[in-house]
């Protein structure tokens, strides 16, 4: 018995350094995100200078928007050192800290690790971080990360009064500086008073990762967390055609690292694209668990449906009379009264706009109702199985 787990513990891996597949990590290099940190230098330089500045970033999802800010802070807070200036920044993440305290407590905690949790109102934690800056004589720059759950949630109050830190003359040598990161435009959650301090000027806008870009991405991975020549070039140009749909070079890593474990579950020595491919399924499995949790019965019954109709006649496509019919039966199956014909409508428009079904005309210019439904992304029988264990 021991033997087996130990030969599976000391198996050979094809992976040499897991921790450079966490998104934590932070690559010496970002590939093809060079103007973007020498913008970010651009306007940041005045700290040097003692002036704080205030600066957005936004782009989509896994765009490099946290990994980019975190990158230029190291930077310039080492070359403020060498020069002889203490620039400090602090990363929060405001998803995790919604209202001003939890976010002040996050700033103070850089400071101070016991600063206690509780028992200070807003006004006395800032006033608290302006000794902290005085006695230090430091200045700081402060990265919002997810910055929309907080304006969202609490208003852009603390953003405000953090901005007007710097124009008190005691406050002179220790500015404190901005860095706001969110995946939509923010200008819109701010009121006046702090719109005025963040000018359209002081915007830095990422761009989805083309499939080039991402394939420069995985390759930069590979090299750094795989053993030599255990990856396929194929492999990287599939994860890099599997992500360019969302431009993600969070999910691309993502698809890496599951396809280095799955070439590891079996003992090779090499990831295929069939690894890749077991891999996206896994994930895309993951996602769909969650989204479906969000569809109420019936329209987890049209879907369990069409994913049975599909399955068992092995086609790409159903149309929308048989679906309706098998939407019928299951229901009876489930002692559930089917809905009007209205509402079956309704319901695969629903599930269309989540994301879980295509739904096309079935010939060019034919005139009628009929359509065809298809599973875009996920096997038949994955949602079949998912939507069954929610039924039960
Ligand atoms: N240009 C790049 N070169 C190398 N790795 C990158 C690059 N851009 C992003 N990554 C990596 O991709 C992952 C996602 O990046 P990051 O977390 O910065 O995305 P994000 O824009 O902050 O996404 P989100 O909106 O979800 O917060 C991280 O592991 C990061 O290290
Ligand atoms: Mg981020």
């Amino acid at each position: 018995m021991s033997n087996i787990i130990e030969d599976e513990l000391l198996s050979s891996t094809v992976i040499k350094n897991p921790n450079i597949l966490d998104f934590d990590y932070i690559p010496e290099e970002l590939v093809h995100r060079d103007d973007q940190l020498k913008y970010l230098a651009q306007m940041f330089k005045p700290l040097l200078s003692n002036v704080s500045q205030n600066v957005i970033i936004k782009g989509p999802i896994g765009t490099g928007k946290s990994v980019i800010a975190k990158k230029f802070c190291i930077s310039l807070t080492n070359l403020a050192r060498k020069q002889g200036n203490i620039i400090e920044y602090v990363h929060i993440n405001c998803r995790k800290r919604t209202t001003d305290s939890m976010t002040l407590l996050g700033i103070l905690n850089h400071f101070d690790s016991r600063f206690p949790d509780r028992g200070f109102s807003v006004q006395e934690m800032l006033q608290v971080l302006k000794k902290q800056l005085i006695r230090k004589n430091t200045q700081i720059l402060i990265i919002l990360d997810e910055v929309d759950s907080l304006l969202k949630k609490s208003g852009s109050n603390l953003i405000y009064n953090l901005t007007r830190f710097s124009d008190e003359s005691s406050l002179e040598k220790t500015p404190v500086s901005l860095l706001l990161i969110s995946q939509k435009d923010i200008l819109p959650l701010l009121d006046i008073a702090a719109l005025s301090t963040f000018k359209r000027s002081n915007v830095l806008s990422l761009d989805k990762y083309t499939r080039d870009e991402l394939f420069d991405i995985i390759s930069q991975r590979v090299k750094l967390a795989f053993h030599t020549e255990s990856v396929d070039l194929d492999s990287i140009d599939l994860i890099s055609d599997i992500a360019s749909e969302w431009g993600d070079a969070r999910f691309a890593i993502e698809l890496l690292w599951k396809a280095g474990i799955a070439a590891d579950h079996q003992h090779v020595e090499r990831v295929t694209p069939e690894h890749v491919r077991a891999a996206k399924a896994e994930t895309y499995s993951i996602v769909t668990e969650s989204k479906l949790k969000n569809l109420e019965k019936h329209q987890l019954l049209t879907l369990y449906a069409i994913a049975k109709r599909l399955k068992k006649d092995q086609t790409a496509y159903v149309n929308t009379g048989k679906a309706e019919k098998t939407y019928i039966l299951t229901c009876e199956e489930y002692e559930e009264k089917p809905r009007t014909h209205t509402m079956f409508w309704n319901y695969l428009k629903e599930i269309e706009n989540a994301g879980f079904i295509n739904i096309k005309p079935s010939s060019k210019g034919h005139i009628g109702t009929t359509q065809l439904i298809s599973l875009p992304d996920i096997p038949a029988e994955i949602v079949r199985e998912k939507v069954e264990k929610l039924l039960k």
